[in-house]
């Protein structure tokens, strides 16, 4: 008897054990990437670390395209999420039924999940990691280059937000981490942002068409129906979960993934990293025909903020207006532009990150006859 109970110990431990390894509250690296709902902390560098320091150059000019901080779902998802919280309360109870294999710990913080109203209602809005996040930049940039961004003269600076009233959120928060007192923000309708590039010209009902046949197309494919089957399996709830449903899940978790905090969200539990790459594929697929290389002409959408930088630059070289980086080497001067991505250097365009002026011209002058349409 007692053999037999220290076996049953052994077994049960060991069961234990396999399954709490799959946890995903005490996973130390959960998936952080969520297509265009990724918290900018898990792709970003910092430009205090990475910025490329050349002996005896001083910066001249700074520019830059930012994408908006995170913003609040739009309506139409937010409704559909505000709806699936619903689907908590079966997960809870499928587990108190010993029929849903997530951890005790994903199950409780699940159920102690604060539904924050403000996800469903204030559509569309800045988020504050949103707002953050773009002060960091700016807080960032000033830190790097105090000497010119500290007494910007009148006219010697733009920023332009696009017409999305997240975007001028956006740009203002870019602008108190700056720090600087009294800095005006251009809120005049020129060149917009990406919607505005990537709708130019083009019927848009049919654009829309495209990128979701593209992603209904996927959702009939076997590696998504294995995704579907191994979610609704491992919930063991009776509800028969649609697509929808398990969108407006994977909303709830990437929407509530804390990229301030680093902290992940519970809604993530339902899914294992395998999932949430599938589900992530799909929104990619949306994207890559909607507003990426997908989209007949895409290569045209970047031709003019490529001409404006090389515009910018040319005027700042001349000594007229904005600000790039000069290295004076006894009487001559010398001019080399940095790229970075995501504040870390972006070493595809130039060798090392760093371009001599002979190439930035080269490489940006083919962009400066670019005959795409814009409105400005
Ligand atoms: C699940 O999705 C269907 C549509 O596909 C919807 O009618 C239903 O309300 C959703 N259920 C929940 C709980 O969100
Ligand atoms: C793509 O570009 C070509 C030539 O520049 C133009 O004739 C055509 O209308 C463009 N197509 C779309 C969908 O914008
Ligand atoms: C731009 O167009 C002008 C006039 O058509 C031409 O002279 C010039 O070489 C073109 N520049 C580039 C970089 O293609």
């Amino acid at each position: 008897m007692k053999y037999l109970l220290s076996i049953t110990f052994i077994c049960f431990s060991y069961i234990r054990f396999a399954t709490s390894s799959f946890c995903y509250w005490n996973t130390a690296c959960s998936y952080r990437y969520f297509s265009s709902v990724t918290p900018y902390s898990a792709v970003r560098g910092d430009i205090r670390d990475s910025v490329i320091n050349i002996k005896e150059c001083e910066p001249v000019s700074i520019w830059g395209l930012f994408r908006h901080g995170r913003t609040h779902p739009a309506a139409k998802r937010a409704g559909k999420m505000k709806e699936a919280i619903s689907i908590r309360d079966l997960v809870v109870s499928s587990y108190e039924k010993g029929r849903c294999s997530l951890c005790a710990q994903d199950i409780d913080n699940l159920r102690d999940w604060p539904v924050n109203y403000d996800l469903f209602e204030k559509t569309n809005a800045l988020q504050d990691e949103g707002y953050q996040d773009m002060f960091g930049i700016g807080y960032r940039l000033k830190t790097v280059f105090p000497q010119f961004l500290d007494k910007l003269e009148h006219e010697s600076y733009l920023f332009k937000p696009s017409d999305h009233h997240w975007s001028k959120e956006s740009a203002e928060a870019f602008v108190k981490g700056l720090g600087s007192q009294n800095l005006v923000i251009d809120n005049q309708k020129i060149l917009n942002g990406p919607d505005f590039i990537f709708n130019d010209g083009i019927d848009s009902s049919q654009k829309e068409d495209e990128s979701i046949d593209e992603a209904n197309e996927y959702t009939i494919s076997s590696e998504f129906l294995a995704a579907n089957d191994r979610i609704q399996r491992r919930l063991g709830i009776d509800y028969s979960l649609t697509d929808d449903n398990i969108t407006a899940l994977y909303d709830l978790c990437r929407y509530s993934w804390s990229g301030l905090h680093n902290k992940a969200s519970p809604w993530c539990a339902l899914f294992t990293t395998e999932d949430l790459k599938v589900l992530e594929y799909i929104e990619d697929l949306v994207h890559y025909y909607k507003n990426g290389y997908g989209r007949k002409n895409a290569s045209q959408f970047g031709h003019k903020p490529l001409q404006d930088l090389l515009q910018k630059f040319q005027r700042a070289k001349e000594g007229k207006g904005n600000i790039i980086t000069a290295c004076t080497n006894k009487d001559v001067t010398d001019y080399h532009v940095m790229f970075y991505m995501n504040e870390e250097p972006l070493r595809s365009v130039c060798e090392g990150g760093i371009c001599s002026w002979g190439e930035f011209e080269r490489i940006l002058s083919p962009f400066l006859n670019s005959t795409q349409r814009y409105s400005d």
